[in-house]
């Protein structure tokens, strides 16, 4: 099939399952000439890990490849995402500029990406001169247009460091739960999001000092402007997209889009293009995705054929928390610029957890790609295979290392392995490499030879729908196909009484094997290189596969080596340890900030006032899982306390229960309710809260010192 065969394929292929088995036929009448992938760029403040791989660039790979082989123009690009308040913080941790760290992970990614086979036409950074240039011309565009809307507002300033404070620079107690160490934009403990006015006794995380607010002027996309527009667009014109990319803009669409502000008080950033103004730049958020222009730019002097014509198909491969920007906030950048293209497709995918639990940078919960690299050299298509069978595609999964020995040991070894193992050295065996005549078949032979072409046509339309994880095991099917084939027909057997029979038959296995380079080429690209120079065949084309003449009789085969190896427990075990290791490493360092507070005097302890109480009433604070409100006898007077315990007490357990509480804390409002104090709570390792009661039954109001 040629370029254009295949892209009017999609038309025809565009079946998309819905979930209660319905079936939708969209129209895509357009025709596509080219193809324009994106990958998320990201953030050059850590490493890749395998949570980034399995999300976004795996799939954005094993597509990018898809798509060369059946000859279509196409370009993949990405890049490191170096702006953000993280980048800044690192660096402010680190005592280096900002500059340093991005020029490190910058480097770190680029080499990870390249030696793991993701085959980008461009990495490139957003620190570079080209992308500066590509958003301040992107802002000013929409500024001249008049398409911000200017506005000032009150906004934290830390007064001792002289500068506007982003949300992440902001700490304090978090409302709902208590945790002193809440951010400005999120309680990490208790997982609300939150506005920095919210907190509780908010300092500056770059200074110390308590910021107090200030004036200042932003600009900001109407996006509310843009939602019928968008509602139209994505609710009507593109019901194809994936369930949880198209529910959660939905969701979104259906809450109402607000104004959103696009600049932000930083020195690290796209300077805000605007005469007068310093001390601003782009908000991450507004640039980042114009990196993808800027990355195309650096490609190719071509670079506007894929931007701004209305025949390229734009896909951006990213993970889930990226969907808003890019199914909402970048469509109505682009929209609002006028000139460019609008993705066709958004295929994120959800989170992929790491031994049960949520992979995390900050705490090394992780699987570091570079790492990896080192620690299996060579086996890059291992994890690529485990990562894509093991795909978040429709829900949070779970990477364990068992998963990963068994996927290698159970599947690639015993199945795919196995097969061109056995085929090629009995090839070598019998006809001294050379590729023997297919004699006359019977009807089996015909049944499998029929297969190979409708397992490569479930290939490429798994492909086509972002169905990856199917489309590997269908992939894998040609290799199960190969080995039922050889173990019905036991050409070993065969051999010593129909040496003809067994021609056919080797003949037929090394079709299959010769089609396994091709559509395997996408998954196992550092292995089906191998084969290929084994099988002395270099066919890439897509279209190729399915036939089941690719080696003539005669040809001549190389001597094969194993192409995959078994992965021993001691390897597995290793890799466990390192990770039992690192939760350690996590629950000394949370002890150690528990146990880590500043000593105090004597005298400021005794400004405290705990003393003992009794529990008279509890219920539950309508409309939250965590509150419980509790009317309680200090021995002074009768008071109300709200306390975030319901999640470990219910309220009819513990009336009449003896308690510790701070007398003295300023009453504060929680959910509409005063809160007259506090409730001493131990807490558990696992975040669990248990109350400190008297060890015997003391009057009320007992001072506790
Ligand atoms: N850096 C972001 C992240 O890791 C992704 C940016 S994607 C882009 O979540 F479109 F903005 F580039
Ligand atoms: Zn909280």
């Amino acid at each position: 099939m040629n370029a254009e065969g295949f892209t009017k394929s999609l038309n025809l292929l565009s079946l998309f399952r819905l979930k209660n088995r319905e079936y939708l036929i969209i129209s895509i009448m357009k025709n596509f000439k080219r193809y324009l992938i994106t990958s998320a760029l990201p953030y050059a403040n850590g490493p890749i890990h395998i949570g980034h791989l399995a999300g976004v660039y795996v799939p954005s790979d094993i597509y990018t490849r898809y798509l060369r082989m059946n000859g279509v123009d196409v370009i993949s690009v990405c890049g490191s995402d170096e702006h953000g308040v993280p980048i800044t913080l690192k660096a402010r941790k680190e005592g280096v500029s900002p500059q340093v760290i991005v020029d490190r992970y910058h480097t770190i990614n680029k080499k990870a990406f390249e030696d793991f086979g993701i085959a980008f036409d461009i990495y490139s950074r957003t620190s570079n001169k080209v992308h500066y240039d590509t958003a301040s011309e992107f802002f000013r565009t929409l500024y001249d247009k008049g398409e911000f809307i200017e506005k000032s507002s009150d906004q934290y300033y830390d007064e001792e460091a002289g500068c506007f404070l982003a949300d992440r620079y902001i700490m304090g107690t978090c409302p709902h739960c208590g945790n002193e160490n809440a951010y400005g934009d999120q309680c990490e403990k208790c997982g609300t999001s939150l506005s920095p006015n919210e907190l509780i006794n908010p300092h500056s995380t770059v200074s110390g000092s308590k910021p107090v607010l200030r004036e200042t002027l932003h600009w900001y996309l109407p996006l509310d402007k843009y939602e019928p527009w968008l509602k139209k667009w994505i609710l009507e014109e593109h019901k194809e997209w994936k369930t949880n990319v198209y529910g959660q803009c939905k969701s979104w669409l259906d809450q109402g889009l607000q104004p959103r502000a696009v600049s932000r008080d930083l020195d690290w950033g796209v300077p805000v293009p605007v005469e007068g103004i310093e001390g601003k730049v782009l908000y991450v958020w507004f640039d980042a995705p114009i990196g993808y222009i800027s990355a195309t730019k650096e490609l190719t002097p071509d670079w506007e054929k894929y931007w701004k014509d209305k025949e390229t198909r734009m896909v951006h491969f990213i993970g889930k928390d990226n969907i808003v920007f890019h199914c909402i906030i970048f469509p109505a950048m682009l929209n609002a610029e006028g000139s460019y293209i609008l993705p066709e497709n958004v295929p994120a995918n959800e989170f992929l957890n790491l031994e049960n639990d949520k992979i995390s940078t900050s705490r090394n919960w992780a699987v570091w790609l570079h790492e990896y690299l080192e620690d299996f050299p060579g086996k890059q298509d291992v994890l690529r295979y485990a990562l894509c069978a093991n795909a978040p595609e429709t829900k949070d999964n779970d990477f364990t290392w068992k998963d990963f020995q068994a996927r290698n040991n159970n599947e690639l070894v015993a199945i795919l392995g196995n097969f061109i193992n056995r085929t090629l050295v009995l090839t070598n065996n019998y006809y001294s490499g050379r590729v023997p005549e297919r004699g006359t078949t019977d009807t089996n032979d015909d049944t499998v030879l029929k297969e190979i072409g409708r397992l490569k046509e479930n290939v490429g339309a798994s492909l086509e729908a972002f169905r990856f994880r199917e489309a590997l095991k269908e992939a894998m099917n040609l290799a199960r196909l190969g080995n039922k084939y050889l173990a019905d027909a036991e050409p070993w057997k065969v051999i010593k009484t129909d040496p003809e029979r067994v021609k056919t038959i080797m003949n037929i296995a090394l079709q299959i094997t010769a089609n396994l380079t091709i559509v395997c080429e996408p998954f196992l690209p550092f292995s089906m290189e191998k084969l290929r120079g084994w099988l002395n065949y270099n066919e890439l084309k897509w279209s190729k596969a399915g036939e089941s003449d690719l080696l003539l009789p005669g040809h001549v085969i190389n001597k094969p080596e194993l192409l995959f190896e078994k992965i021993e427990d001691e390897e597995i075990t290793r890799q466990v340890d390192k990770l039992l290791a690192t939760k350690k490493a996590n629950e000394a360092s949370d002890a150690k900030t528990v146990a880590g507070k500043e000593s105090i005097t004597f005298d400021d302890f005794t400004k405290v006032d705990i003393r003992t109480a009794t529990i008279l009433e509890a219920e539950k604070v309508p409309k939250t899982t965590k509150l419980l409100k509790l009317k309680i006898d200090t021995g002074l007077d009768i008071r109300t306390i709200v306390s975030g315990i319901a999640e470990y007490y219910e309220p009819e357990a513990i009336i009449g229960r003896q308690i510790s509480i701070i007398a003295n804390l300023e009453p504060r409002k929680i959910k509409g309710i005063e809160s007259q104090g506090m409730i001493l709570m131990a807490e558990d390792k696992d975040g669990k809260l248990v109350m400190v009661t008297p060890s015997a039954n003391v009057s009320n109001g007992s001072m506790i010192k």
